[in-house]
């Protein structure tokens, strides 16, 4: 098996160990990113068996996707609170399960849908488990496009290296939201917990790929098999 094929093995078994959270009734938020594109896959194939859930998305990509497969979705308008969220992450941090997201550019809902959760549960392979964030992928942080050019002034005051995210067209990436990314190093993060603070008091930032005290359980896929880990 290629390295490529071990990995997406190993978030599939993260997501169908996701999947089996899942009850008759609930409330589910459906995250985005190619772990949560197969816990989503997988819900789906149990809504053809039977399963009766309803889903709010964190993306436009997932929300087509879910419904491309028969998922019923929802509003906060008629649902403001989610039983279960399953999402994926770029960092985890051992103990704490403090997450980056956002790589994939859907940080915003995504913490929006994590805020409304009674209970958010992580999906990943090993890899993505590490001592402190920032150990290996940048900050992403969601900013208003007007000013852009100030805002990630500010944050390169703050002692960050700020990278503008582009798409693949060479463009400015713009999110779901009509946002701008920037990719921010503040390095390996020792009171993320401080930083996300500050974070949230620039103006023109909108939020932060920082989700603190936000994950329930972390479902980790590795070669010697599937653990399940809660904040310690
Ligand atoms: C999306 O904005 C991100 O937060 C994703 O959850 C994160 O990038 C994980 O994606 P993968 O499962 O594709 O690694």
């Amino acid at each position: 098996m290629s390295d490529a094929d071990l990995v997406h093995e190993l978030k599939r078994q993260s997501a169908v160990a996701a999947a089996d959270l899942i009850e008759d009734g609930m409330v589910v938020g459906l995250g985005t990113g190619s772990t949560a594109a197969l816990f989503v896959e997988e819900l789906g194939q149990r809504v053809r068996d039977g399963l009766q859930i309803v889903g709010i998305p964190t993306s436009k990509a997932t929300e087509a996707q879910a419904l491309s497969l028969g998922i019923s979705l929802v509003s906060f308008q008629t649902h403001p609170v989610i039983d279960l969220t399953v999402d994926g992450a770029d960092e985890v941090e051992r103990g704490t399960l403090n997450l980056i997201k956002g790589l994939g550019g859907a940080l915003l809902r995504e913490k929006i849908v994590a805020a409304s959760s009674r209970r958010m549960v992580v999906v990943a392979d090993d890899r993505k488990i590490v001592d402190h964030l920032g150990e290996h992928v940048l900050l992403p942080i969601e900013v208003v496009p007007f000013g852009w050019e100030s805002t990630a002034h500010r944050l390169g005051e703050m002692g960050a290296r700020v990278e503008p995210r582009h798409g693949r067209d060479g463009k400015l990436f713009v999110t779901d939201g009509g946002n701008l990314t920037l990719d921010c190093s503040f390095g390996v993060m020792t009171d993320p917990a401080a930083l996300e603070e500050r974070l949230k008091l620039i103006t023109g930032v909108v939020d932060s790929g920082l989700f603190i005290n936000r994950a329930d359980e972390a479902i980790i896929a590795g070669r010697d098999g599937v653990i399940r880990l809660t904040k310690s």
